[in-house]
């Protein structure tokens, strides 16, 4: 069993893409968020932020447990899907692929989604900034970190690019992570103090 996991600020489309994959390859998905209300692993709920704080220590614990169980059943794949997948201990990561999106696109997607203005600003800001790569980054990993931007792909489209990642029919290099960069973007178009005031 291989495991990938996908990553992304929310609204790159990492529970759409996750679940689609499993429609032409043997795999399994845990979404982090979903497993960690399931299993009630939240620490507390932020008001402010319209988010729940997640007990990391439990959820690993959690996580590892339920990889092993996963593991006895040797499915082709595991993907594990969250905006906080970088919280996977190394040792259980053999492919990364963090999801991209262009702010204006986000930002639309995040509001038809209903997310209130302070949210989907949050949330475009650390799409810019690419914190969802640097959390990687910092990982003293095996494999190099790829992406993929979706603003302007169809999920078939960025699901078959996935699946040729897993099964090596492409150059991986070309989606090594660093060409995406929304920041220097903005900053060419004069545009960085919309999502910065
Ligand atoms: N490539 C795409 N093109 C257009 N819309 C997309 C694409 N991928 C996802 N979406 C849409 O964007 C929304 C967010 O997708 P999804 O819920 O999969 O994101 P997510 O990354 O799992 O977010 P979260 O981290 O909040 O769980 C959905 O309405 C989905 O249909
Ligand atoms: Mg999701």
């Amino acid at each position: 069993m291989q495991i990938l996991i996908v990553s992304g600020t929310p609204g790159t489309g990492k529970t759409t893409i996750s679940n689609n994959i499993q429609n032409y390859i043997e795999a399994k998905v845990i979404s982090l968020n979903e497993l960690a209300i399931s299993e009630n692993l939240i620490e507390k709920y932020d008001t402010k932020r319209e988010t729940s704080i997640i007990d990391n220590k439990k959820l690993i614990g959690f996580l590892i447990k339920l990889i092993e169980e996963y593991k006895k059943g040797d499915p082709e794949f595991l993907i594990i899907e969250s905006h906080f997948s970088d919280i996977v201990p190394e040792q259980y990561i053999d492919f990364v692929i963090i999801l991209r999106c262009d702010p204006d696109e986000l930002y639309n997607r995040l509001k038809r989604r209903g997310y209130k203005t302070e949210k989907i600003r949050e949330n475009v800001q650390s799409e810019i900034l690419g914190n969802c790569v640097n959390y990687f980054m910092k990982k003293p990993i095996n494999t190099p970190i790829l992406e993929i931007d979706t603003t302007m792909a169809s999920i078939e489209f960025i699901t078959k690019t996935i699946i040729n990642i897993l099964t090596k029919s492409v150059d991986i290099k070309d989606f090594y992570a660093g060409k995406v960069d929304w920041l220097e973007k903005l900053f060419q178009e004069d545009r960085l103090q919309v999502f910065f005031d």
